[in-house]
């Protein structure tokens, strides 16, 4: 059982791998204080630029040989020893098998040999659980997750326990300016070189996509994404592209992108009343995208919680946050069997 030294709090060692960052963390945890004594992320993005994308067999691979060098790296900077370790997590889902399966095995070993009960931890709940670190964020609340896999919106009613009252239809946010990114020419990941580009265009582009009808507040973005594709082919033929109309895109797509964030979140919070709204994933590293948020929370009055820049992406620190959330509300029923395998298409609030 976790609290093995009375007083010193939970020690939780976490591991991620479900997509392009291999991550360790150690955290310490008591009641609501969540402490980061540890965070390393190894990032394959250089291996996978070449590709223009992930390449899924290259990312396992290379999950599973480093990630005992990253955990190792976490407990050294801990300064802790393995045998404090009181609990451990990892993700099982969502995210890509074969790249899930390095840190999950690793994670499920380290419980087995230290006897110590393992939590199996939702990677989009992790995301919003980011939130909790050193900040006063208590559910009920409003989370808008805009990630490379996800966008949605989900009413969380506990620290673990949430409903999707909008999702993903077809391509997610940070998949759209992945894409978009790709036919431009501007490298992967694809939301920095966006947002880098935007910063010196005009928003002189309508890209504007009208709601869905009977869809409430889900996100589609494959609409969005072909609009600005055949838009950059059109312009490639007529003239090619210039370095004017590469920036005028990128704005013009932004501002369409985050439009459709904006105005499902808006409605969804007077629909709910609710008086905080909790941004997650990748996305939220956007700048116009936390500038436009704190402008709607201070005119609606609602609290808005934004993660470190540090945190935005993928890392371990958020996925101990989560399971020890995950503990905090549910007990010992927390605990996954170590029988627990990968759920690739694992939903937001399962
Ligand atoms: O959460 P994340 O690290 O991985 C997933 O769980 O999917 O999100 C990665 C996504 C990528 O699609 C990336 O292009 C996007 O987040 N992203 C951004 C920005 N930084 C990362 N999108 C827009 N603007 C950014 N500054
Ligand atoms: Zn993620």
């Amino acid at each position: 059982m976790p609290n093995k030294k009375p007083n010193a709090g939970t020690v939780i060692f976490a591991a991620e791998s479900s997509c392009d960052e291999t991550a360790a963390a150690v955290l310490r945890c008591s009641g609501e204080s969540i402490e980061v004594l540890s965070d390393v992320v190894c990032s394959q993005i250089e291996m996978h630029r070449q590709f223009g994308g992930v390449v899924p067999e290259l990312a396992s691979r290379s999950h599973a040989e480093v990630i005992d060098k990253v955990a190792d790296e976490a407990v050294r900077r801990a300064g802790i020893d393995i045998s404090d370790i009181d609990m451990v997590a990892a993700t099982y889902g969502p995210g890509l098998n074969g790249a899930l399966l390095a840190a999950l095995s690793f994670a499920k070993g380290l419980a087995f040999s230290l006897s110590v009960p393992f939590i199996g931890v939702n990677h989009i709940r992790a995301h919003i659980a980011a939130n909790y670190i050193g900040t006063a964020l208590k559910p009920p609340f409003l989370a808008l997750t805009a990630s490379g896999g996800h966008s949605s919106i989900m009413l969380m009613s506990g620290y673990d326990s949430c409903t999707v009252i909008g999702g993903t239809l077809d391509d997610a946010a940070g998949e759209a300016f992945d894409k978009v990114a790709r036919v431009m020419g501007l490298g992967y990941p694809g939301g920095p070189a966006i947002e880098k580009a935007a910063a010196n265009g005009e928003e002189n582009i309508n890209f504007y996509r009208h709601p869905l009808k009977n869809h409430g507040y889900d996100f589609s973005y494959s609409g969005l994404k072909t609009a600005v594709i055949n838009y950059i082919n059109t312009a490639r033929q007529k003239s090619g592209l210039t370095q004017k109309q590469t920036a005028d895109i990128a704005a013009s797509f932004q501002k369409a992108a985050l439009d459709m964030l904006l105005r499902n979140v808006s409605a969804a919070l007077k629909e709910y009343r609710l008086d905080t709204l909790a941004l997650a994933g990748g996305v939220a590293a956007n700048t116009a995208l936390r500038e436009r948020l704190k402008t709607l929370c201070e005119k609606e009055n609602i609290k808005l919680f934004v993660p470190p820049l540090r945190l935005c992406g993928d890392n371990a620190v958020m996925i101990g946050a989560a399971a020890w959330l995950k503990y905090l509300e549910k007990g010992a029923a927390a605990f996954s069997p170590l029988s627990l395998n990968s759920s690739p298409s694992l939903k937001a609030c399962d």
